[in-house]
This record gives structure tokens, C-alpha cells and sequence, in this order.
């Protein structure tokens, strides 16, 4: 498949993430492009199969938690009823940020399919698994046969 990975990024950790996870699904042989939202190859986002859609955890630690900076990714172009993967990365208490994030997801268009929180000091915590559980549930959105 072709994967687009957008996110928005303060101090660099959902950056980092965007990389690790872009890096994993290339790995498992995709095309991968990673964009931060203010530099999106629109071309590619717009042939591509599925989003996975990133950004910071912004709340008042015990409640109220929402993707930081939702603005900019509500601004990104629609990602036209494309699979999408969130994920999200904290530093000690996500909340039910990743429920914002669906809504988000769907604004702009697309089909939610499941996210994931990353605590910032442990980025590569469940990173794998969650890539291929991703990857696997857009492939079955799209009807993309399992490989044998
Ligand atoms: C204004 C502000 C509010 C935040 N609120 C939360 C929060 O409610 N829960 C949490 O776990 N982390 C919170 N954080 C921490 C960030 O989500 C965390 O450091 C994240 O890894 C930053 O990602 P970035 O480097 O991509 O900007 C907050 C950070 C800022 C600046």
C-alpha cells in the first residue's frame, strides 16, 4: 500500500514517532511518505491508501485531554474516506485524547480505524504491533486480499 504518516509536532516526539512508525511500515514493504502538516506532498496524500494521523497530547493532565494543536490538523486537506490510524504522543496522562482524535479523523473525512497513545519516554512500546494492526485493518477496509 501507499501510507501517508501526518502529524503535528511541538518539541519533536510525535515527530520522532511519525518516523519510527513510518520506518516500520516500510519495512513491512510499503511506500511510506511522512509530513508534518504544514508540508504535505499533496500529490502523495492524495494517492494514498491510508493516513496514519499524529499529534501531541494537549489537556490539563487530568482531564480535558485533546490532540494539541487540532486546528492544524483540521486544516490539513481531507483525507477522503481513507483508512486512518491515529496515534498520539503524552507525557503522563492521555485521557480519552485518542477519542478526539477519531472525531478529527472523521471531519476530515476518514475512516477511523483504531489509534494508540506512546508515552514520549517509551516510544517504541507496542509501536510494532500497532503498525501491523494498522496496516491490516486498512488492508481489509480496502479489500486488499491477505497474502498467502
Ligand atoms: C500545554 C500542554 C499541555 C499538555 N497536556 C498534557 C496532558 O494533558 N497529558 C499528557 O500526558 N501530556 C500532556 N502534555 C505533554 C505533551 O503531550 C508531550 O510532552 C508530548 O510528547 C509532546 O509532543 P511533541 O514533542 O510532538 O510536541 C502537554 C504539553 C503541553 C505543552
Amino acid at each position: 500500500m501507499k501510507v501517508a504518516v501526518v502529524y503535528e509536532s511541538r518539541t519533536g516526539h510525535t515527530a520522532e514517532l511519525a518516523e519510527l512508525i513510518g520506518a516500520a511500515a516500510q519495512e513491512l514493504g510499503h511506500e511510506v511518505g511522512v509530513f508534518p502538516t504544514g508540508k504535505i506532498n499533496l500529490d502523495y496524500l492524495g494517492d494514498a491508501d491510508m493516513v496514519f494521523l499524529g499529534s501531541w497530547c494537549h489537556g490539563i493532565f487530568v482531564l480535558g485531554q485533546h490532540p494539541g494543536d487540532g486546528g492544524k490538523l483540521l486544516a490539513m486537506p481531507g483525507v477522503w474516506g481513507k483508512p486512518v490510524a491515529g496515534f498520539i504522543s503524552y507525557l503522563l496522562a492521555p485521557g480519552k485524547v485518542l477519542d478526539k482524535m477519531a472525531d478529527v479523523a472523521e471531519i476530515l473525512g476518514g475512516e477511523w480505524i483504531g489509534g494508540r497513545n506512546f508515552k514520549q519516554t517509551n516510544k517504541t512500546d507496542g509501536l510494532a504491533g500497532f503498525v501491523v494492526a494498522a496496516l491490516d485493518a486498512a488492508e481489509e477496509r480496502l479489500g486488499v486480499p491477505a497474502e498467502a
